[in-house]
């Protein structure tokens, strides 16, 4: 019989384990039969030593395998999930469910909520009256077959495995190994049902990954993992070193995705919906190309079908669906006060995390799992890296409910960085990676 210290020995000594290995370690953190120290020495042997794609790939499985696994087939044809590592101001998937679905790609998305300075496509979808992500899984299934989208909230018992691993990673100093966390991302997505997946790998300041090579390095983890477990897996690298668009905040972002997909949304936001969508169109197998899926999916918008698909969804889930007509349905802040540039210049840099952090201030966001946010509130940027602004000019809006704005403020102005010489911003999209 193999022993767990056995195991811990193999990997401290680098060597590959086995699917078998993994499994014990797995499966016995997860009935309680391994201790937390054992697991803390594996972990952390993980850390030093890591991980081959196939031991990825068995770490994925088992946990996908310790809780329950969501059965999407019922729903015809290829379920394509996207997944981003989490950003600022980052409205993609309120814009891409409606707009893939629009191009026949079936999508039934489990979202989550915000937590510190990024934003959850849930509270998002909340900001609408009425909105509930709260059904069961035949109603789910229906919906997506009636009307080819759903959005609800994680339910349910997926990956416990992952849960617990992960909470003990975050006290043994193993939340940032690639593997660890590549495995994580992914044996969540393949529970809940994916069978393709496009992942969106955020680089830059407001990031998980700060820097391309980190970013490129777990992108390129995730989709061998996706790959060798038989799910047609893609990343692409986007940045985040500045937010995404221009409304940070729930209600703000809504309305921005509501734009968006008028065709009069920002040119960053509308450009990374338009290269994840067309991912998501190919291979849900609606196109032969990414140039066809980027025209079908330019139609759907200039047609107006996208934006009222995102109508039908509001009102199957209980909102109001004429707030894609009307944003002023939306819940709006008392104030709103602008932050204005106390020098003249180029735009050279607007550090995402900190932004957010302002964002989370004023209440759009969570600092920890139980605080309560307003829907209301949040930042509207005017201005984007590389733009001119001259002194006194707005650079920003804060929508908020107090007129006691002053750490939000200086976290802006400190943070947005205003110099002589123009600088050219990081590209949008750094880098596409396939199997
Ligand atoms: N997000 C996850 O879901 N898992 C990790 O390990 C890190 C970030
Ligand atoms: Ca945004």
């Amino acid at each position: 019989m193999v022993r767990m210290v056995d195991v811990i020995e193999k990997k401290r000594n680098g060597e590959v384990l086995t699917k078998a290995e993994i499994e014990l370690f797995v499966n016995g953190y997860t009935d309680g039969t391994i201790p937390d120290y054992q697991a803390s020495a594996i972990l952390m042997a993980v850390y030093f030593k890591g991980m081959n794609a196939e031991e990825q790939a068995h770490l994925t499985m088992a946990m996908v395998e310790s809780g329950e696994q969501i059965d999407l087939s019922a729903i015809e044809g290829v379920k394509v999930d996207k997944h981003s590592t989490g950003g600022v101001g980052d409205t993609t998937t309120l814009i891409l469910v409606p707009l893939v679905a629009a191009c026949g790609v079936p999508v039934a998305k489990m979202s989550g909520r915000g937590l510190g300075h990024t934003g959850g496509t849930l509270d998002k979808l909340e900001a609408m009256k009425g909105f509930h992500i709260e059904l069961t899984k035949e109603q789910f299934v229906q919906q997506v077959n009636d009307l080819k989208l759903a959005v609800i909230g994680q339910s349910g018992n997926l990956t416990p495995a992952d849960q617990k691993i992960y909470a003990l990673r975050d006290v043994t100093a193993t939340v940032d190994s690639i593997p660890l966390i590549a495995s994580s991302i992914m044996s969540k997505k393949i529970a809940a049902g994916a069978d393709a997946i496009v992942l969106d790998v955020k680089s830059g300041d407001g990031a998980f990954m700060k820097t391309l090579e980190d970013s490129k390095a777990l992108a390129q983890a995730m989709v061998a993992i996706g790959n060798e477990v038989g799910r047609n897996t893609m990343a692409i690298i986007s940045d985040m070193s500045q937010p995404l668009g221009n409304a940070i905040g729930n209600a703000l972002e809504v309305q921005e995705a509501i734009e968006t997909l008028q065709g009069k949304g920002p040119e960053d936001l509308t450009e990374l919906c338009l290269t994840l969508g067309s991912q998501m169109v190919v291979l849900g197998g609606k196109a032969e190309s990414l140039e066809e899926a980027r025209k079908m999916l330019k139609e759907v918008i200039q047609n107006g079908k996208a934006l009222q698909l995102f109508g039908d969804l509001i009102e199957a889930q209980g909102g109001d669906r004429t707030v894609i007509e009307d944003p002023s349905l939306l819940p709006s802040a008392q104030y709103q006060i602008p932050v204005v540039a106390s020098q003249s210049g180029y735009v050279t840099k607007m550090e995402a995390d900190d932004i957010g952090i302002a964002a989370m201030l004023l209440g759009a966001g969570r600092a920890t799992k139980e605080d309560k946010i307003d829907l209301a509130v949040g930042i509207v940027l005017n201005k984007k890296v590389g733009d001119y602004v001259e002194k006194g000019e707005t650079l920003a809006i804060l929508h908020a409910n107090s007129e006691e704005v002053t750490q939000s403020t200086e976290l802006l102005l400190q943070h947005i960085h205003i110099e002589d010489e123009l600088v050219t911003p990081p590209p949008l999209i750094g880098e596409i990676i396939t199997k």
